[in-house]
C-alpha cells in the first residue's frame, strides 16, 4: 500500500461544497487537516460547519465521538498559500476554471516540497490540461469525490498524460485508508460517470419531448420497473436542471457534438424558464408547500382476459407465471413460438420489446393485436409494467393486455408507441457507452460498473445489466433504434464485437 501517512498534513483549497466535505473525510482519517479560501473567512466558516454535522452526527451514535473530536481539533485554516509547505497532498477544489486550476498549481510548485501529491477535484476539466503548465506534472492527479463527499463512496483516480503511476496508487490507496471505494480512471471528457450516466437522463429526455410519456409517469416506471432509486426527472430537479446541463452541453463538446450526447429541448426550455430544480421550488415538478405530488398516470383497472397464456422459459413468461400463480389465476403454459411472444391475453399478443415500435411489429409480424412490455430489473419483484400498443391494434386487445397484467399485480403504465420504450432503450444506451468507455481503455470493466452503482446508485452496472439480458438483445435493441432514429444509437464496435464472438467485452 502506498498510502499517505495519516499523520502528514492534508490541504485542502477551497473551502466550499465539496472542498469543505473533502475536508471533513481526510480530518475524519485522522490527518491534520488545513483548509485554504481566498474569500475572507470562508474556510474558518467551514470549519465551523464541519464541526457542527460531526457533532450532530456523534450526538446521533453516526460517528465515534471521539473520533469527531479529534477530527475537529485537526482542522486549521490557513491565511495565505505559504502556511501549506509542509503537507503531503493537496486537493484543490476551487472554482471549475481552468486558468484559475493552472495558476493555483504553477504558485503551489514554489511553496510544497517535490515530494508533496497534488490532486484536484474538477468534475470535468482535463487533468493533463491542468498539469500541462507544471514543472513536475507527474504528481499531479485527478481525485474526483462525488457530492456530499462524506457521504458518497465513490472517488474517481484521475490519470492525465503525464500522471506517474505511483501518484495514481498513491491517491487511490489513501482515498481507500479515508474509507472511500475508489475507481481509476483515464482523463477523457465525463471521466466515468458523468459519460456513463448522460444516456440515463438523455433518453428519458428525449422520451418526454417524443410525447411518449408524462414526467410522473417516466419516473414511476425508472423506479418501479428499472429499479432505479430516482426518476430522471426528479433527480435532474434535484441535482439542478440548469448544472445538469451544463454538464450535457461540456460532454457533448467534448466529444465533438456526437449526437448520442446531444443536449435536450425540453431540459433547455426548463432553464430559460427559470424552474431549476427543487433549489428554484419548481423544475419538473412544483416543490411549493402543500403542492400534490406527482402521480404517475396509470390504466383504470380491467376485467381479467378469459384465455391468459404464457410462451416459453424467458424470465419474464416465468415471472408472470409465478405472479399468476401467486394470485390464484389460471393459464395455461405453451412452449415457445418462433416469434418470440411471451403472453397472449384473448386476441392480444404480447411481446418484449427489441427496440422496434409496436406497430412496425405487428406490421412485420401480420398480427394487428400486437403489443409490448418493457424491459424491468426483475420481472418478479417489479410493481410497473410500461406497455406499447400497435397503433391498429383494437381497444379491446389493450383492455385484455392491461388485464392480464393486473392480474399479475402489476401496475401498467400505458405509453405511446415508441421504438425501445423506457427502460430497454435506456438500459441500451447506458451499455452501449460503458462498453464504449471500456474499449477506449478509460476504465477496466469492474470499474464502470463499481462507479454506476456506487457514483449514481444505479441498482447493477450497465455491463453486468447487459451480461444479463444478453449482448445480443441490447444489439438487436440498438440496431433497430438506429434505423429509427439514426446515429445516436449505432452500437459501438465493442458490442458489435460482443455480438459476433458470443464473448463478454472483459473476457480477453
Ligand atoms: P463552491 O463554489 O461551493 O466552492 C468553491 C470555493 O473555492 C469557494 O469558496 C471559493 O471562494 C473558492 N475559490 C475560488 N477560487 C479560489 C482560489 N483561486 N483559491 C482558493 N479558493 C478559491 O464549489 P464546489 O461545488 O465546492 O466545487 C468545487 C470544485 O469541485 C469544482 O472544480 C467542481 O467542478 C468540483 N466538483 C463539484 C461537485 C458538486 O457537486 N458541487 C461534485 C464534484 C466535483
Amino acid at each position: 500500500m502506498a498510502t499517505l501517512d495519516s499523520q502528514r498534513a492534508v490541504a485542502v483549497i477551497g473551502a466550499g461544497t465539496m472542498g469543505a466535505g473533502i475536508a471533513q473525510v481526510a480530518a475524519m482519517a485522522g490527518h491534520p487537516v488545513i483548509l485554504y479560501d481566498t474569500r475572507e473567512g470562508a474556510a474558518a466558516q467551514a470549519i465551523a460547519g464541519i464541526g457542527k454535522t460531526l457533532q450532530t452526527l456523534a450526538s446521533r451514535q453516526k460517528v465515534d465521538s471521539a473520533q469527531a473530536a479529534r477530527a475537529v481539533a485537526a482542522l486549521k485554516p490557513a491565511q495565505t498559500l505559504a502556511d501549506l509547505a509542509d503537507c503531503g497532498l493537496v486537493v484543490e477544489a476551487i472554482v471549475e476554471r481552468l486558468d484559475a486550476k493552472a495558476q493555483l498549481f504553477a504558485a503551489l510548485e514554489d511553496i510544497v516540497s517535490p515530494a508533496c501529491l497534488l490532486a484536484t477535484n474538477t468534475s470535468s476539466i482535463p487533468v493533463t490540461a491542468i498539469g500541462a503548465a507544471l514543472k513536475h506534472p507527474g504528481r499531479l492527479g485527478g481525485m474526483h469525490f462525488f457530492n456530499p463527499a462524506p457521504r458518497l463512496p465513490l472517488v474517481e483516480i484521475i490519470s492525465g498524460l503525464d500522471t506517474r503511476p505511483d501518484t495514481a496508487q498513491c491517491l487511490f490507496d489513501t482515498a481507500f485508508a479515508w474509507g472511500k471505494s475508489p475507481v481509476r480512471a483515464r482523463s477523457t471528457p465525463g471521466f466515468i460517470v458523468n459519460r456513463v450516466a448522460r444516456p440515463f437522463y438523455g433518453e428519458g429526455l428525449r422520451l418526454l419531448q417524443e410525447q411518449a410519456v408524462d414526467a410522473a409517469t417516466l419516473d414511476y416506471i425508472a423506479r418501479a420497473c428499472g429499479g432505479f432509486r430516482m426518476g430522471p426527472c426528479e433527480l435532474t430537479d434535484l441535482i439542478g436542471q440548469d448544472v445538469n446541463a451544463a454538464v450535457s452541453r461540456s460532454v457533448w463538446a467534448a466529444f465533438h457534438h456526437a449526437p448520442r450526447f446531444e443536449p435536450s429541448l425540453v431540459q433547455q426550455e426548463l432553464v430559460d424558464g427559470g424552474r431549476l430544480g427543487r433549489k428554484a421550488g419548481r423544475g419538473f415538478f412544483d416543490y411549493a408547500d402543500g403542492a400534490p405530488a406527482p402521480a404517475p398516470s396509470l390504466a383504470a383497472s380491467q376485467p381479467r382476459p378469459d384465455v391468459i397464456a404464457l410462451f416459453g422459459g424467458s424470465p419474464l413468461a416465468q415471472a408472470l407465471g409465478s405472479r399468476l400463480r401467486a394470485a390464484g389465476v389460471p393459464f395455461q403454459a405453451c412452449a415457445e413460438r418462433g416469434d418470440g411472444r411471451v403472453a397472449q391475453a384473448d386476441e392480444a399478443l404480447l411481446y418484449l420489446t427489441d427496440g422496434r415500435s409496436a406497430t412496425q411489429r405487428a406490421h412485420d409480424l401480420g398480427q394487428p393485436a400486437t403489443l409490448l412490455l418493457d424491459l424491468s430489473l426483475d420481472p418478479a419483484t417489479a410493481r410497473c409494467m410500461p406497455l406499447a400498443a400497435a397503433r391498429q391494434c383494437p381497444p379491446a386487445a389493450v383492455a385484455a393486455a392491461t388485464g392480464l397484467l393486473q392480474a399479475a399485480g402489476l401496475d401498467v403504465a400505458p405509453i405511446r408507441d415508441v421504438p425501445g420504450m423506457v427502460v430497454m432503450r435506456t438500459v441500451a444506451m447506458l451499455a452501449n457507452e460503458a462498453l464504449d468507455t471500456v474499449s477506449q481503455g478509460v476504465c477496466s470493466a469492474a470499474d464502470v460498473d463499481q462507479a454506476m452503482r456506487l457514483g449514481v446508485n444505479y441498482p447493477l452496472g450497465p455491463l453486468a445489466w447487459c451480461a444479463r439480458i444478453g449482448a445480443d438483445t441490447v444489439g438487436t435493441v440498438l440496431t433497430h433504434l438506429h434505423a429509427a432514429y439514426g446515429e445516436r444509437y449505432l452500437p459501438c464496435a465493442a458490442l458489435k464485437s460482443s455480438i459476433y464472438s458470443g464473448i463478454p467485452l472483459h473476457v480477453a
